[in-house]
């Protein structure tokens, strides 16, 4: 008995079936057809299990097996079963069917619990379709509020709060999450990441979420002529733009060294002309670290590369804040008692931080919160080739459930 690999293969093979894109990786974008037709999938399987389905604020689906004790704290284990425009077939739904199937062995097994235990399928983690990410979780501890889910629009102008309507989701039956309604929540991901494939170990025990400083940069220089303007006169906004990107991946590399990273990922120039010298340049930086002193550090060592650079070449600067996410550090309890599961279950894991976000991130304001991760096949992950091994994927949920029931007992 316990866990069982088919039931998590078939699982993921109806969830998966729901799909706006057939043979171009999956889509499921919150509140479609498919993403319905898959979180009703779930719901049904709860239902099976005798868990009481309910809707939670901000449209996410919460399935609870009540405890001895139906007024203790309940914990919390799932994820998302929405995905970006064309991606693959463990994002968020891994964390969602392991979640399923340790209720399902929890109720089978007949497993002692005081606590109530609770599967969640969080919507809208991805933001792919109203352009901001974890509105599901972030609505259900009350960051955002009913005004902002009429605020939020998909590409058709439908707001986040008619798309739940027009699916049904009218009430919210479950209450806004406050400190003290959840003893733990605990999410297993795929790592989307290479380290633990490259290391050979199945499981990664998340410490922490990498905090994101993002910020735009824009170079001025002065446009001219490309063929009458001497080289020594030069303002070329591109040249000195060219070297402050250069030196990006030099500071994060050699300077900080891992874990920090910096990307420099979107670059536009003005005027855009094969024959006229760059009068302006904008780029942005996004640096990351679960250190935000590091992150701190790395970002003003950015700065006074731009102020030297600007000064060697006649060139000026300024930096627009785009956003600042400070890391999370995930709870001490949970990771020793997850090191502790893994352990008894002779489980090999590896210490090691999220470089992505995840709904995780956010609920450590209302509970203590852990993350399981799973190897991602070549690191592949937001695209059709993203894999799991499934036996890795069946060890992180014999696991997850043995986490549940210590943290539920
Ligand atoms: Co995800």
């Amino acid at each position: 008995m316990g866990i069982q690999t088919r039931r998590i293969e078939r699982d993921l093979a109806v969830i998966n079936s729901f799909n706006a894109t057939p043979g171009q990786g999956i889509t499921r974008f919150t509140f479609t057809e498919p993403y319905m037709q898959a979180r009703s999938y779930v719901a049904e399987q709860l239902q099976k299990i005798g868990a009481r389905v309910e809707t939670a604020p901000g449209g996410n689906l919460r399935g609870r097996l009540e405890g001895s004790h139906p007024a203790f704290p309940s914990v919390m284990t799932g994820s998302h079963i929405d995905t970006v425009l064309q991606g693959g077939r463990f994002d968020g739904v891994a964390g969602v069917v392991a979640a399923l199937e340790v209720a399902r062995v929890m109720v089978e097994e007949k497993i002692p619990h005081r606590h109530p235990v609770d599967v969640v399928a969080f919507a809208e983690e991805e933001g792919s379709r109203f352009g901001s990410v974890m509105i599901g979780s972030r609505t259900w501890i009350g960051k955002l509020s009913p005004e902002d889910l009429d605020r939020l629009k998909d590409r058709n102008g439908i707001s986040y709060r008619e798309a739940m309507e027009e699916m049904g989701l009218r009430r919210a039956e479950a209450p806004l999450l406050k400190p003290g309604m959840v003893k733990a929540m605990i999410e297993l991901h795929i790592e989307q990441s290479l380290v633990l494939e490259e290391r050979g170990i199945p499981i990664g025990l998340v410490e922490g979420i990498n905090g994101i400083r993002q910020f735009g940069v824009i170079l001025k220089g002065v446009p001219n002529h490309a063929g009458a303007t001497p080289m020594a006169l030069r303002h070329d906004a591109l040249q000195g733009a060219a070297r402050v990107i250069a030196a990006v991946e030099e500071i994060a590399r050699k300077e900080m060294g891992d874990p920090t990273v910096a990307t420099v990922g979107m670059i536009s120039c003005e005027p855009g002309q094969a024959n006229v010298i760059p009068g302006r340049v904008d780029f942005t930086v996004d640096i990351r670290d679960l250190d935000s002193e590091r992150i701190e550090q790395t970002a003003r060592r950015v700065i006074a590369v731009i102020r030297n650079i600007c000064q060697d070449r006649g060139l000026t600067f300024e930096i627009q804040p785009r956003s600042d996410t400070p890391p999370v550090r995930l709870s001490k309890e949970i990771i020793a008692l997850i090191e502790e599961s893994a352990r008894e279950k002779k489980i090999p894991f590896l210490p090691m931080r999220s470089g992505a976000l995840h709904d995780s991130s956010i609920l450590p304001e209302v509970t203590e919160v852990g993350m399981i991760f799973v190897p991602s096949q070549g690191g592949r992950s937001h695209c059709p080739e993203e894999e799991t091994d499934l036996e890795d994927l069946a060890k992180g949920t014999d696991l997850l459930l043995s986490v549940v029931c210590k943290l539920a007992a």
